[in-house]
């Protein structure tokens, strides 16, 4: 099974955990797309759900599939999220952010009942920051002495370019911020880190998420394993 494979098996088993009745956030990346379109399968097949998207490419591959949206306003209690990470270690600590949506992704998951992880076998790592850099989304003003305070804590970081025609230009977040892309030669406080960097003027958060994830659904070359942790 190739990536891709391992990626929607893992999406496609996450999205049967999901029932009529349940307001569920719907995470970002390559991998929660298979996810979405399965759930919009279902949609039309009748299952009664309401969806809170943590990015706005997630809403408009939401809004195509036909599932019905709500806000956190509305539904401020989630009852199942499913999202990807970039980066998974043994604890279910995870790095999540290379799709640049990590602050709604946190606002989702800290508002959320249950989170399923689903990845494939490649973003799974003995120590977080070995394998992905960590993506900090920082505010546009003053961004040059945050990247400052910033590398105290990694070893460097690179500001993120926006892809396509806009290339050599920073990449904007939904949120109207940049994001910074930071090295570090693993992270093995986890806790420390996140809270450290989130201590630094102009950092608005980072994609470091500890004690969230209650189950991840690895999709590997021969199938599906689960690594569980919370409420599993
Ligand atoms: C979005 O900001 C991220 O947190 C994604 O969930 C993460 O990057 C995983 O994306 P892929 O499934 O595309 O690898």
């Amino acid at each position: 099974m190739n990536t891709e494979d391992q990626k929607k098996i893992a999406a496609e088993k996450a999205t049967e955990s999901v029932k009529s009745g349940m307001v569920v956030g719907l995470g970002t990346g390559s991998t929660v797309y298979y996810a979405l379109l399965r759930l919009g399968d279902r949609v039309r097949e009748g299952l009664d759900i309401v969806g809170i998207p943590t990015s706005d490419g997630t809403e408009r591959i939401a809004v195509a599939q036909q599932i019905p949206l709500t806000t956190l306003a509305a539904h401020p209690t989630i009852d199942l999220t499913i999202d990807g990470a970039d980066e998974v270690d043994r604890h279910l600590n995870l790095i999540k952010g290379g799709g640049a949506a990590l602050v709604r992704e946190k606002i989702i998951a800290n508002a959320s009942k249950k989170i399923l992880i689903v990845v494939d076998e490649s973003k799974v790592s003995r120590v977080l920051g070995t394998n992905f850099p960590l993506p900090i989304e920082i505010a546009r003003f003053g961004w040059e002495a945050t990247q400052t305070a910033v590398n105290q804590i990694c070893s460097s970081s690179t500001l993120r370019l926006a892809l396509a025609h806009d290339r050599d230009q920073p990449l904007i977040t939904d949120n109207g911020n940049y994001i910074l892309d930071c090295h570090f030669d693993g992270i093995p406080a986890p806790d420390q880190v996140e809270l450290q960097l989130n201590n630094i003027p102009g950092v608005v958060e980072n994609g470091i998420f500890v004690n969230r994830a209650d189950k991840i659904i690895v999709g590997t070359p021969s199938g599906i394993r689960y690594m569980e942790g919370r409420n599993a």
